[in-house]
């Protein structure tokens, strides 16, 4: 099969109840496009570790959204997405979007393995989202009050899960955008503490960030529960990929879509107002 406007093939998205694969899926339904949720809870199941669940899904799709979990970083990641891309364009999938990772050296191998099944792609490379603060792994600190991250002094430019999607959606069904490699960021560098401190102002609540230790901060992820290899990652992330090599805003958004990104501002504002930072009363903590 190849890519086709008029001829509207299905879209697999892979991660697709996740931060940015639900918003790429919703997009491309509002636009009337056919989508299919590539994960373990995708009908039919597509899971990385299990290669025997990813020909069903791939049936009937001109374009797939790659986002791999948990990380390209883990060991085994760019040989499997690699083997996932390959297999894609065997089975006639014509254009692929790869999310991968800014200043991971890793994730770049990643987009190397996909770049060689030749494909019509584009490679969508972020830093950190604005949306672990409030999907993923830091809402629990955020609502009990206390962020503690090895995080240092370094800034990040946060960039919004939404403007991921915008140029994932654009690069999946517009002209232009094959070849390309984005890298994306928000419009401006905030340390940790910086982020916290405009959650904090934003939902009105007193949040302290709290400067750890790596091994620390590695120790409390274990004793609440958080898997092993997720840990490795978050270590990774903080302890190496964190180092200042992505202190500086890039033009991505701006090229892809023709406007500025999203500011961390205007994400804490709306993610307060839209009552998922509220805590409970009855939990005694102080709102
Ligand atoms: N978070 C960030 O700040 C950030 C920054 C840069 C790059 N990235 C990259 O973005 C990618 C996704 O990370 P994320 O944090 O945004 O995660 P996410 O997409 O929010 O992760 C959850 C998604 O992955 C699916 N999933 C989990 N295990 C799976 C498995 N074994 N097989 C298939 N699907 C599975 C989940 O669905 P089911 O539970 O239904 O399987 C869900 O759709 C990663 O490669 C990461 O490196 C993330």
């Amino acid at each position: 099969m190849t890519y086709d406007d008029n001829n509207n093939p299905t879209t697999l998205v892979l991660g697709g109840t996740g931060k940015t694969g639900r918003r790429v899926a919703q997009r491309l339904t509002t636009l009337g496009r056919p989508v299919r949720i590539g994960s373990r809870s995708g009908e039919p199941p597509f899971d990385w570790q299990n290669r025997a669940t990813w020909p069903p899904p791939l049936d009937g799709v001109g374009s797939v959204y790659v986002s791999y979990y948990p990380d390209l970083a883990v060991p085994g990641a760019v040989e499997t997405v690699g083997a996932f891309a390959r297999l894609a364009v065997e089975r006639g999938v014509a254009r692929l979007v790869l999310l991968a990772g800014r200043g991971e050296p890793q994730a770049e191998l990643a987009e190397q393995a996909v770049r060689e099944t030749a494909a019509e792609l584009t490679i969508v490379r972020p830093t950190w989202f604005s949306q672990n603060f409030s999907e993923d792994y830091l809402l629990s600190p955020v609502l009990a009050g206390e962020v503690a991250l090895p995080a240092g002094d370094t800034p990040e430019p946060f960039v919004d899960a939404d403007d991921i999607a915008d140029v994932a959606v654009a690069a999946l069904t517009q002209e232009g955008h094959v070849g390309q490699l984005y890298e994306l960021t928000g419009p401006r560098l905030l340390t940790f503490a910086q982020a916290v401190d405009e959650i904090a102002q934003a939902t009105g609540r007193e949040i302290r960030y709290v400067p750890v230790s790596i091994d620390e901060y590695a120790g409390a992820a274990a004793d609440q529960g958080v898997p092993a290899e997720v840990v490795k990652v978050l270590t990774h992330l903080f302890g190496e990929v964190l180092d200042g090599r992505n202190a500086h805003v890039a033009d991505g958004i701006r090229r892809a879509l023709g406007r500025e990104p999203r500011d961390f501002a205007d994400y804490a504002r709306e993610t307060a107002a839209s009552g998922v930072w509220d805590v409970p009363i009855a939990s005694g903590v102080q709102r």
